[in-house]
């Protein structure tokens, strides 16, 4: 998927990482500039960068930010808890510091700073290119409906695009690749409240040219119910050794009403997302987050400058879970960078990898 725009990009010699603020979008596209561990991790913690591929990335250019500052042991020690406590849910936070932490201390002290840059632009690249390879496995799943009917429409939820990612995107990459070989998809878009996130997919859809309505996320069971979609593939941000995946809250909704239709449900996430040491869903830590974000709604006024709103008083009680965790049982494939496998072999591809 070609974009004028690019989510992060790392600038040694600058010392600076440039971020897409998604805070702002769809309404106003503007990069900041991030140039210390602390303005990375606020980065991450606000959501100015969200998606667990890229939450990873943005941790991993945060060490090399950091290590400006000073590149002994505990100042990268320091920098790899600062970033871990940013963001829960999404395990590429974790793979991706376990993977700078581990270069770093392999590589020699003298060029740690350099080795820091270097590794997480590999983290970067890679990212990219898994999801690249997702939409090629993806592909044959929309390419086989499309044979039958002639188009394929799928569901998807929240923004599993190139937003959240260092490229191509997860959940939308075969849907991008089905667009870029001539078949006729349409897709349904959740808004994925509170956060509302489903904003975020249907401006790259719209950017890409991909026919897709809107829908408020509590009409997905009634279109699913009326044989309305073919298919539905979602992002994730941690899938446990048995395949239990937690993603934005409203997946599980989708996947038991999926389920109940005889509608196909799949998940599409690189190897990098999968967390081996969590044996199933009950592992996964759910991050819970403000209540504002469910009191609060943001959006554009009549002049069309940003506004919010209050849609609910500041001490009403609300409980703001920001992910939920979808049975292995409801999940018909996990579509990685190796090709789609059963959500019960996910966990023996990652240990392969
Ligand atoms: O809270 P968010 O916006 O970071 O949650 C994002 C999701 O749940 C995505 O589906 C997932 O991270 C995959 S992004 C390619």
């Amino acid at each position: 998927m070609q974009t004028a725009f690019q989510t992060i990009a790392g600038d040694p010699h600058a010392g600076r990482v440039r971020i897409l603020d998604q805070t702002l979008l769809p309404w106003q596209t503007v990069y900041r500039d991030l140039a210390t561990l602390d303005e990375a991790a606020q980065a991450i913690r606000s959501m100015q960068v969200r998606g667990a591929p890229l939450i990873g990335v943005t941790a991993a250019f945060g060490v090399a930010l950091a290590l400006q500052a000073g590149d002994d042991d505990q100042t990268l020690s320091h920098a790899l808890t600062t970033l871990r406590a940013t963001r829960p849910t999404a395990v590429n936070l974790n793979w991706a510091l376990d993977r700078m932490r581990n270069a770093l201390h392999a590589g020699p002290a003298d060029v740690r700073r350099d080795l820091a840059w270097r590794e997480a632009q590999s983290i970067a690249d890679e990212d990219a290119l898994a999801n690249g390879e997702i939409g090629r496995h993806g592909l044959a799943l929309l390419q086989a409906v499309a044979a039958a009917h002639g188009r394929v429409r799928v569901m998807t939820h929240c923004n599993a695009g190139w937003l959240g990612t260092a490229g191509h995107g997860t959940a939308l990459a075969p849907i991008y690749a089905a667009h870029a070989a001539g078949i006729a998809v349409e897709v349904w878009v959740s808004e994925t409240r509170p956060r509302n996130q489903g904003l975020l997919t249907e401006w790259e859809l719209a950017q890409a040219g991909v026919a897709h309505t809107v829908i408020a996320d509590n009409a997905a069971g009634h279109l699913l119910m009326r044989g309305e979609v073919d298919l539905v593939i979602v992002g994730a941000d941690r899938i446990a050794a048995n395949g239990d995946t937690a993603n934005k809250i409203g997946t599980y909704l989708k996947a038991l009403a999926a389920h109940d239709c005889g509608v196909v449900f799949h998940v599409a996430a690189p190897l990098s997302t999968v967390d081996r040491k969590a044996a199933d869903g009950a592992a996964i830590p759910i991050e819970q987050r403000s209540g504002e974000e469910v009191r609060r709604i943001a959006g554009r006024d009549a002049q069309g400058g940003l506004a919010e709103v209050s849609l609910l008083d500041p001490d009403t009680a609300v409980s703001n879970p920001a992910f939920d965790v979808t049975p292995a049982r409801l999940i018909r494939s996990i579509i990685t960078e190796r090709g789609c496998v059963a959500p019960g072999q996910i966990g023996e591809l990652a240990a392969a990898v």
